[in-house]
């Protein structure tokens, strides 16, 4: 199999077959707990805050879950808990859900193998499984500790100070709870008989192993995609010429850009500190749209699009493996660009270029087309649009906007959209060009 098919096979959502929902076939005792609960929720036995139990809270907890998962799944427009009805479906989804929590349990005590051998389709794979199992797990830890807290405040008819009851720790986080000793852990689950349940039943045990295992694949992929970096571009360009559906998070993981990782490690304070208020959160553009717009540009080598708060660099990256222009990208958060720049080395991009600092501090006269994904606070985008503006007095340029910076744009008399022609463009992306 070709290395382009091997990735679209990859990012395809796996298909999951429902799992078989005759209750008179079912005899594991904790699938049988959960669908008793089910119903016993359904019907109205629990629903008073009041008369809840932890236990009970716990079961809402997965039953709030298993209906996230078919939405998820299924794609069902799925409705609150309250208009739930015993339908088939729903009862299938429970069992689905199920079926996952003892996915995670198998995963997570699988003997570490080593993942360097295994291909880039299933490293792939893995990294989109591991991930969403330690983000449930995280979830569903948050929740229960939340419940937990509620409860013994209740019984005790105190407000709880997380920090001191757990000795200066926010145990809310589930690393946190990993960062104590294992001594200091049982301790806590002995002190605290509700957590060793919420420990059991949402198998939190497993968390580090699964985390392990987690790096372990995106380190595989990692070594194969520096490995056969034209491979990888070329792929890319594939990609660029169909449209055919991109799983952007994929993309992410196959260049090797991992928000989630660094997003953790951004020091919000610091920056506020250091630039005042700007708007510092980040989204990426889905490479969709990228590969959408930057067709529309059609651009040349003589061109220099910058990504005005480039983030991690997707519009550059991207654009620099398809295309023949030069890209810049300007981002405010040093992280993100050091990230960006990882990426820009490992495939050896010589037409792409990042600076980090206050866009108000840079010059970008050189460019030709200027990309903003709402960017900028108001009063930061104005004088960006006041910059562009001036810039556009002595050439033509173009201005490709996504997202609310749009209407900004669409209020100046310097700039007049470009008509999409027959494909509709989302989330608002306009192209402008200076009249
Ligand atoms: C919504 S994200 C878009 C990221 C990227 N352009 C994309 O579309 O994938 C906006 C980015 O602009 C950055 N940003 C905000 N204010 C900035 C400023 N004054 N100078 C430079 N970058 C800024 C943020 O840190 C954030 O990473």
């Amino acid at each position: 199999m070709k290395f382009r098919e091997k990735l679209f096979k990859a990012t395809e959502a796996p298909k999951q077959e429902p799992v078989a929902s005759h209750r008179e076939n079912i005899t594991d005792p904790e699938t049988v707990r959960l669908l008793n609960s089910f119903d016993r929720y359904v019907n109205r036995e629990f629903r008073e805050r009041e008369q809840m139990s932890f236990s009970d809270e716990l079961d809402e907890i997965e039953i709030r879950n298993a209906l996230y998962e078919l939405r998820n799944t299924y794609g069902t427009g799925f409705h609150d808990l309250d208009s739930v009805s015993l339908a088939e479906e729903e009862r299938q989804t429970v069992l689905a859900y199920h079926a996952g929590l003892s996915e995670r349990q198998k995963l997570g005590e699988a003997s570490t193998e080593r993942l360097t051998e295994k291909n880039l389709q299933q490293s792939l794979r893995d990294i989109g499984t591991f991930r969403k199992l330690l983000m449930n797990i995280e979830n569903d830890w948050g929740r229960s500790f939340f419940v937990f807290l509620r409860h013994r405040e209740m019984k005790e008819n105190r407000f709880i100070h997380i920090e001191e009851e757990f000795g200066g720790t926010d145990i809310l986080r589930i690393e946190q709870f990993f960062t104590f000793s294992e001594e200091a852990r049982m301790q806590l689950l002995q002190k605290y008989p509700e957590l060793a349940e919420v420990y059991k039943r949402f198998h939190i045990d497993q968390f580090p192993n699964l985390q392990k295992r987690l790096q372990e694949a995106e380190q595989s992929l990692d070594d194969q995609t520096r490995e056969h970096p034209e491979e990888i571009r070329n792929l890319l360009k594939g990609l660029h010429s169909t449209n055919e559906a991109i799983d952007s998070g994929a993309i992410d993981d196959l260049i090797g850009i991992k928000p989630e990782k660094v997003e953790r490690n951004v020091d919000m304070r610091g920056l506020e500190q250091q630039y005042g208020h700007e708007q510092f959160p980040y989204q990426g553009t889905p490479y969709e749209f990228i590969r959408q717009f930057l067709k529309e540009l059609n651009l040349s080598e003589s061109d220099v699009l910058y990504d005005l708060g480039c983030g991690y660099g997707r519009i550059p990256l991207y654009g620099a493996m398809t295309t023949p222009a030069q890209y810049r990208g300007i981002e405010i958060v040093p992280e993100r660009v050091a990230e960006a720049y990882e990426v820009k080395s490992k495939f050896k991009l010589d037409n792409v270029k990042f600076r980090q600092g206050n866009v108000l501090e840079q010059n970008y006269a050189d460019g030709s087309v200027f990309f903003l994904f709402n960017p900028f606070t108001h009063e930061t985008l104005e004088k960006v649009g006041e910059q562009l503006k001036e810039l556009a007095r002595t050439k033509k340029i173009r201005v490709v906007s996504l997202g609310p910076s749009t209407s900004y744009f669409q209020s100046q008399d310097w700039l007049r959209p470009v008509e999409s022609g027959s494909k509709e463009r989302p989330w608002s992306l306009t192209i402008f060009e200076s009249v």
